[in-house]
């Protein structure tokens, strides 16, 4: 069943407001409420010294009028007195300066003696709501990695990052060899003369820099699983979740995802365009829209996280706050993003916050409710989609495995920073560019890691999965999928080296490539390729290839040969640059085809997409867009010539 919720802050509002709040929500059609994730100071005014009696009214308030709540941890904001008490549990920024108290996050993963307060305090929370019944999910913290957190460079990382250096090596040898330290007299004969990877006189050795984000990633998951053990002990067999930000890369999602029961993951598609990289006349067109591809990557990024189940835990209901600029969305776009949740298998949308805030940070920060109680746009969009729930199927099926799947290994992010070569290269800007490239062609896709099983696709894509993989490259052979590798596959070993017999390394045993030389390149050049006898230009990154397999594009060359841009045999093709724009189109034409996955033309603003036997159709567009749909299709919501930002369902 489809729900809806919305992000309650009690404590911020007067006491006798609390009950209208809870009618209204439950009249808007709401069921979920979220609550208690910056409330550690409220409840914990001095160490050992316990206020619950807010909370415990306002939960039983919420669930007396229907709601269930989402209870959150409160570790994202430690309070000032545990702060006085242990100083270093506050982060260091990279220039070595502390990060101090007055907002939030302001605090170390590696700090021990935070941990032990993080894991005591959510127990507390647990034992006195674990078995209450209107408690019915469970977050811990909020959103990892939001205001740039998880790299800190402080004491305690320095000697978590030295003994986690010791166990992955167990001998200062093989460290010396892993990161090349005979390079620039850079070796060490012991672990604890290891420093972190920040204010050097010039790059550190690459590995280090890998090995730093590993461990910095492997803090993280340690500190969210500490919590979600004592959250368990006490919660009855609630659903325990965490709330990701969609861009965030700086730990592994899928591995932490593996300790959640759910994931969820926190909307804001405004704020997304304007810190996002497109031309300037695009951005215009989209201002009020959000890119168009970056709310659905994230429902199916969360999708596969959570292994099936996710949330949207925060949904921007108008302008934020925090962007350089900060638009309202067009009216209808939060209605729209709702039902495209739904339609990529989010079970339920909360929406961020109920009502807008009077005082401290996020004053210009919409809400459902203006701050004197009155309903702001989105509120009506809710109550709409609400109604629109209730004529639905109650039980809506799961999404099925698509034909085509799309790699995102967080580790081969990590590796692209540790040894960039270029500025202007973005392994998430490749991502949405196939993303984008594949919706446009209505085509359904998953998000997977290496991790993942792969036998059930007809496609799998690597846009750039820098670092080497055994495993994955057994994995891919042993499936019937067609492979496409793109620029930069397997060009690195685990440990940050060229690999013996060059790039595409161990990938060279899906098509015999042997990558000679690589040049990364301005935005302002444009390489010219032929493919099909027509010319597209590539981008910012391109590979000399030595290959006999058969060639499928070739560079107009300005080089003494002629190499190849694309060449491919049955199973498997490999892309010598980076390819976007109309380039990649033609190219995901030509690997659909190949790989016989059914496609349509769709204009540039209208998606489908399909959720069990259900069919949606979006159009993020300007102007009335037709769907086709086969005869006797059933009709359940909207109709075949949609309105702009609007959307129809149907069934076949
Ligand atoms: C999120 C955060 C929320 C709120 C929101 C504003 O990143 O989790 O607490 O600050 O942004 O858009």
């Amino acid at each position: 069943m489809l729900e809806l919720g919305v992000c309650y802050y009690p404590e911020q509002w007067p006491e006798h407001m609390w009950e209208r709040d809870a009618q209204r929500m439950v009249e808007l059609g709401l069921t979920w409420v979220r609550v208690g994730e910056f409330a550690w100071s409220l409840i914990e005014e001095e160490e050992g010294e316990f206020n619950w009696t807010w909370l415990d009214r306002a939960v039983d308030i919420l669930g007396k009028a229907g709601l269930k709540v989402v209870m959150c941890t409160p570790s994202a904001a430690p309070p000032k007195w545990l702060i006085d008490k242990h100083p270093e549990i506050l982060p260091v920024d990279a220039e070595g300066h502390v990060r101090k108290f007055g907002a939030r996050r302001h605090y170390c993963f590696s700090s021990d003696i935070y941990r032990e307060h993080a894991v005591r305090i959510a127990g507390e929370y647990a034992k006195r709501y674990g078995a209450n019944p209107f408690v019915n999910a469970w977050q811990i913290d909020n959103e990892y990695g939001d205001h740039d957190t998880i790299h800190s460079y402080s004491e305690s990382a320095k000697k978590a990052f030295q003994s986690w250096l010791a166990s992955r090596y167990q001998g200062i040898d093989a460290l010396n060899q892993a990161w090349g330290t005979v390079f620039w007299s850079m070796k060490y004969n012991r672990f604890d003369q290891i420093e972190l990877p920040n204010s050097l006189v010039e790059e550190p050795s690459p590995t280090h820099l890998l090995d730093y984000q590993r461990f910095a990633s492997d803090e993280v998951i340690k500190f969210n699983r500490a919590q979600v053990d004592i959250v368990r002990k006490f919660a009855h067999d609630r659903p325990v979740t965490h709330n990701f930000m969609g861009h965030n890369t700086d730990f592994d999602h899928y591995e932490l995802g593996q300790d959640l029961d759910f994931a969820s993951w926190d909307s804001y598609p405004m704020g997304a365009l304007i810190h996002g990289k497109m031309d300037d006349a695009e951005k215009a067109r989209l201002l009020r829209t959000g890119i168009i591809d970056q709310p659905a990557f994230n429902n199916d990024l969360y999708r596969q996280v959570g292994q099936g189940r996710a949330w949207i835990m925060e949904q921007q209901p108008g302008p934020v706050n925090w962007a350089a600029h900060n638009q309202s969305p067009h009216d209808g776009m939060v209605r729209l993003w709702t039902w495209l949740a739904f339609a990529h298998g989010i079970d339920v949308v909360v929406y961020f916050r109920w009502r807008q805030s009077k005082f401290a940070q996020e004053q210009f920060h919409a809400g459902l409710l203006l701050p004197n109680d009155e309903p702001d746009q989105a509120y009506f969009e809710v109550a709409q989609v609400a109604k629109e729930i209730a004529q639905l199927p109650q039980e809506i099926a799961d999404r099925k495995t698509a034909k085509v799947a799309l790699m995102l290994d967080y580790a081969s992010r990590w590796a692209a920073l540790s040894l960039p070569q270029g500025k202007d290269y973005s392994s998430a800007r490749n991502m949405m560019n196939w993303y984008q490239a594949l919706s446009a062609k209505g085509v359904d896709v998953d998000i997977v890691g290496p991790h993942n099983d792969l036998s059930a696709y007809d496609l799998v894509i690597l846009p750039d999965i820098i670092l080497e993989n055994a495993e994955l490259v057994q994995k891919l052979k042993a499936s019937n999928a067609k492979i496409y590798l793109g620029a930069r596959t397997g060009s690195k070993t685990q440990n940050m080296h060229i690999p013996d017999n060059l790039p595409p390394g161990e990938f060279a045993q899906l098509i015999n490539v042997k990558v000679k030389r690589v040049e990364s390149l301005p935005e302002y050049n444009q390489d010219l390729i032929v493919m099909d006898e027509q010319r597209f230009a590539v981008g910012n990154w391109r590979e000399c290839i030595e290959s006999d397999e058969p060639v499928l594009a070739r560079f107009e060359s300005n080089h003494r040969d002629q190499s190849p841009a694309l060449v491919g045999n049955e199973k498997c093709w490999y892309g010598a640059a980076n390819f976007s724009g109309a380039a990649l189109e033609h190219l995901v034409d030509r690997l659909l085809s190949w790989a016989g996955v059914p496609m349509s033309s769709l204009g540039r603003d209208v998606r489908v997409t399909k959720r069990g036997p259900l069919h949606f159709a979006f159009n993020f567009g300007e102007h009335v867009a037709e769907v086709q749909m086969p005869e006797g299709a059933e009709i359940l919501l909207g109709r075949a010539k949609i309105a702009p930002r609007d959307v129809v369902i149907w069934r076949e």
